[in-house]
């Protein structure tokens, strides 16, 4: 059994690591080393790295890739991606280069607004609280002006508070619904520091309001926070053909290939088994676009997924059809996301990121983001309706497979030799080592 441990986090790195390593390890030396290994040389980036979170004991590394011939409203862009996923990276790159040549990706900002709510107990007289919050209003916004100065030079701000009436859902449960326009950054801090203004204010002018009882005087605020729910903060990305012109490699006949993809889409706009994977193909080009331009993955996966849900029942987030002989496929996400502010100013990588993207401002990175998530979706609707998902899948996978079995550099000559015309799968690639061995 393992030991607890009390003041771990005052303790030193070192000795944290040492801790851990004699705590859970069989080979303590072997598992510093391990950690040691994975340290940055340079130590001020180490220093940057160790500081970001609580704790830190080595670096995690996920590879940083690049989808080059983006074309996205007439203008070529270089993508980058973080992730782990072998074939994501190529799906993405073979993506783009197929709609380059088809009049790219079309990309539009819908709307940008932020949501934050302060959600509160008031028992008493709801006709009070509404007049009370019709006559106290204004305060809200003039309690917050030095938090909103320089976000309204930016020409972002505060764009309305509303009182709402929740006790249908819980008793005495009533909320501040503010909305906001953050511009550039993503706006959790700016949004959550006015949220926690309107607490106070509204508890503070509560007290002093005349019409109310104590009991009404009373106010219980349970919390103020934004949400990361914003389905008025949307993005479209949109690609279209003329049918014939989708004629390539795998696609024989264009006709039956678009007849199909519509069918794959229809099947993920009514079945939420598959929604569900389909989404999770979509989430892999965004999440690796939002990771590497150092935005809040999480915030954004738990917004998209309740979009998906925004009817009802969870469904697809992207469409196709054909009309009139042309081809069409879009989505439609929410996407909160920043380009200033948080790690865009402090992990070197997120700034190479964001220059190699040419210091987009939030508007252009949502599009770059949408359309790396539509061109995911195609990528896998292509493969899945034509050759099957494996064909691609194995033959990325096939470098882990080699690293598993730590092939040596002649080996790995003879694997790939050999699996260039021969089905991939781990059994077959195993079977084949074993013989090279022997
Ligand atoms: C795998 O990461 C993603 C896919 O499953 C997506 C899909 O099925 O559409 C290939």
């Amino acid at each position: 059994m393992n030991n607890a441990v009390t003041g771990f986090s005052k303790l030193s790195k070192e000795e944290k690591i040492n801790w851990i390593a004699n705590e859970y390890f069989s080979t303590p030396t072997e598992a510093i080393a391990l950690l040691k290994n994975y340290w940055n040389s340079d130590e001020k980036t180490q220093q940057l790295h160790d500081e970001f979170i609580e704790n830190t004991i080595t670096n995690f590394y996920i590879p940083l890739g690049i989808a080059p011939n983006f074309l996205i409203n007439g203008k070529y862009s270089t993508i980058p991606m973080a992730i782990e996923e072998s074939s994501v990276v190529a799906a993405a790159s073979k993506t783009a280069k197929f709609w380059s040549t088809r009049g790219g990706f079309k990309a539009t900002v819908i709307n940008t607004e932020k949501i934050g709510q302060v959600h509160f107990i008031y028992n008493g007289d709801v006709s009070k609280l509404n007049l009370f919050f019709a006559q106290t209003k204004a305060v809200f916004f003039t309690e917050t002006e030095s938090i909103t100065k320089n976000m309204q030079k930016r020409g972002g701000g505060i764009l309305d508070i509303v009182l709402n009436d929740k006790t249908d859902l819980l008793p005495n449960y009533f909320q501040l619904h503010a909305t906001f326009e953050t511009k550039d950054s993503m706006g959790a801090n700016f949004i959550n520091s006015c949220l926690e203004q309107f607490a106070k204010t509204l508890k503070e002018e509560a007290s002093l309001y005349e019409l109310f009882s104590e009991t009404e005087k009373d106010i219980h605020v349970v919390m103020s926070i934004l949400s990361n729910y914003v389905p008025n903060c949307i993005v479209r990305a949109e690609v279209s053909c003329p049918i014939e012109e989708l004629k390539e490699k795998h696609i024989h006949n264009p006709q039956e290939f678009a007849e199909k993809f519509v069918q794959a889409v229809q099947i993920a706009e009514v079945e939420p088994y598959r929604s569900v994977t389909h989404n999770k193909g979509i989430m892999n080009g965004i999440d690796a676009v939002v990771l590497a331009t150092g935005n809040d993955f999480r915030a954004v996966e738990a917004g998209i997924h309740a979009y998906a849900a925004r009817n009802g029942k969870y469904s697809s987030l992207s469409h196709a059809k054909i009309e009139n002989g042309i081809f069409k496929f879009w989505l439609e996400i929410p996407l909160a996301l920043g380009t200033i502010g948080g790690l865009t100013t402090l992990h070197p990588l997120v700034k190479f990121s964001l220059e190699m993207l040419k210091k987009p401002s939030a508007q252009e990175l949502m599009q770059i983001v949408a359309v790396a998530g539509l061109a995911q979706n195609f990528a896998a609707l292509r493969s899945l309706t034509t050759t099957g998902i494996q064909e691609g899948h194995m033959k990325m996978h096939l470098n882990n497979i080699i690293n598993q079995f730590e092939a040596n550099d002649k080996e790995r000559v003879l694997i790939r030799k050999h699996f260039k015309h021969n089905v991939v799968s781990h059994s077959a690639v195993v079977d084949f080592i074993e013989n090279l061995r022997k």
